[in-house]
This record gives structure tokens, C-alpha cells and sequence, in this order.
């Protein structure tokens, strides 16, 4: 395992599991049941223009070992969250005291539009595809952005749906970093960062993006958010620009 960027905001780690323990994961992941996620009622985190993706049950650390290659996953996030990602992750107790594990694929043509992660201290996203190559999309963007606060003038009372503070938000800097979902990385995520996935491009084929996304969360918060790979939004209704600085709320 290695640590190829640390930032204020995001980290990357690679080759977290050697040749066979990845097999072995992918092996396990590609035999778990899957539903489309929107079956479950419509995740307003998603826009309707982001496409079918698909969910397997989730995993809590509260509720660990679950006795499945998924332990892996978790001892692995635990340990770099608690050893070299307390300014990301957060402190445990403090911060956050559940981790929830949910596997996700994204088929070719869908994607996840901005958002933050607001509710949850950090995310995590494990990629446990065999190859990936450069020109298949599904990158996780991370976008520079003003202080959420700072948009607000101007902008009506909004809904899930419209997101009206968006354009201003994002276009405000306008660039940001990509990383992209290479096989047996994880990649740690600030709650508060901007981000989305690209849409998996068409060259993709029947290879899917799949991935298992951890959020840390505090268990007396709502379990609802967002992620990149996951997301877990309630319906809040329509919510005034001052509710509206917690974009991803509930979540
Ligand atoms: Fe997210």
C-alpha cells in the first residue's frame, strides 16, 4: 500500500491489497445481488439525467465482523483514517463512530452530478475492478470551491431538484482534480468537498465501474448522503437558502 496524494481535502492510496487478496475481493464483489438503486425511490442526489446505477446492502463497522472479504475493506479504511487521516476523516467518538459500507456499479452511461457529502464526516471509495482504462470515464472529480455560504445572494429558495446555488458554486473557480478509479486505490474524501463522478463513457462496454464507498458518519445523524458511488439523499422538500447551506443535509 501506498499514499500517492495528501491534501487538506483528499487522499489517495494504491495497491492496497496484493494480486491475490484483489482477486479475491473482485471475485467476492462480482458474486454479491445487486438491485438498481432508484428502485428504492428516486435518490434526489442522483439528477434524473444520471442513469441506472446499482447497490448491494451495506455494511456497518458497529456491527463488524461481518465474517466477508468486506472486513477487509474496513480494517483497511480504519486504519488509515485513524493513523494518517484525522484531519480528513475527523476523530472517532468525536466525529464520526459508524462507518457504513455500500458496494456500488456504475454501467456505462451513468454518473453522479456535483454534490457534497454534507452530514457525513469523510467518505471513502475502494475501486475493485479488474482494468480500467483512461478512456472510459468514471473519474471522481473534485471541484475548488467558495465557501458554500458566499453563493448564497441572490439565490431563491431552492429544492433537491433545482440545486439553483450550483452554477454559482462551481463556476465561481471552475477547475479542480480529477483521480481516477484505477483498480485497488482508495480514495479518502473531506465531507464538505465538492465532487461528482463522470459519466462512464461508452468505450466502457459491459465493463463496469465497481466499487465499495465508506462513509463516516456520527450514528445519530439521519443515514442519508451522498457519495460518489453513493449517495443517500432524503426528501427534504423545498428548503430556503439558509437550509440550502447544507446542500446534501439529511444526507
Ligand atoms: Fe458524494
Amino acid at each position: 500500500m501506498k499514499c500517492n496524494l495528501k491534501t487538506d481535502e483528499i487522499a489517495i492510496f494504491d495497491e492496497i491489497f496484493d494480486s491475490k487478496g484483489f482477486k479475491h475481493f473482485v471475485s467476492y464483489f462480482n458474486r454479491l445481488p445487486f438491485v438498481f438503486r432508484q428502485s428504492q425511490g428516486w435518490l434526489k442526489i442522483w439528477r434524473i439525467s444520471d442513469g441506472q446505477i446499482l447497490s448491494s446492502p451495506e455494511s456497518y463497522y458497529t456491527k463488524m465482523p461481518t465474517n466477508t472479504p468486506i472486513d477487509w475493506i474496513h480494517n483497511t479504511v480504519y486504519h488509515i483514517a485513524k493513523n494518517y487521516l484525522q484531519d480528513i476523516c475527523g476523530e472517532e467518538g468525536k466525529d464520526w463512530d459508524e462507518i457504513v459500507y455500500t458496494p456500488y456499479i456504475y454501467p456505462e452511461g451513468t454518473k453522479i452530478s456535483w454534490h457534497d457529502d454534507h452530514g457525513y464526516s469523510a467518505a471513502c471509495i475502494f475501486y475493485c475492478h479488474e482494468e480500467w482504462s483512461p478512456h472510459w470515464g468514471g473519474e471522481l472529480m473534485v471541484a475548488k470551491t467558495p465557501p458554500f455560504d458566499s453563493v448564497l445572494d441572490g439565490v431563491e429558495p431552492d429544492d433537491e431538484v433545482s440545486r439553483k446555488y450550483t452554477n454559482k458554486l462551481l463556476n465561481t473557480y471552475g477547475y479542480g482534480t480529477y483521480i481516477s478509479p484505477v483498480p485497488n486505490r482508495m480514495a479518502f474524501t473531506k465531507g464538505s468537498v465538492w465532487h461528482g463522478i463522470n459519466r462512464v463513457d461508452k468505450s466502457a462496454g459491459d465493463h463496469m465501474r465497481a466499487s465499495v464507498v465508506a462513509f463516516f458518519k456520527k450514528s445519530d445523524r439521519p443515514a442519508s448522503g451522498c457519495l460518489a458511488g453513493s449517495c443517500h439523499s432524503e426528501d427534504k422538500g423545498s428548503v430556503s437558502p439558509s437550509e440550502a447551506s447544507q446542500p446534501c443535509q439529511g444526507s
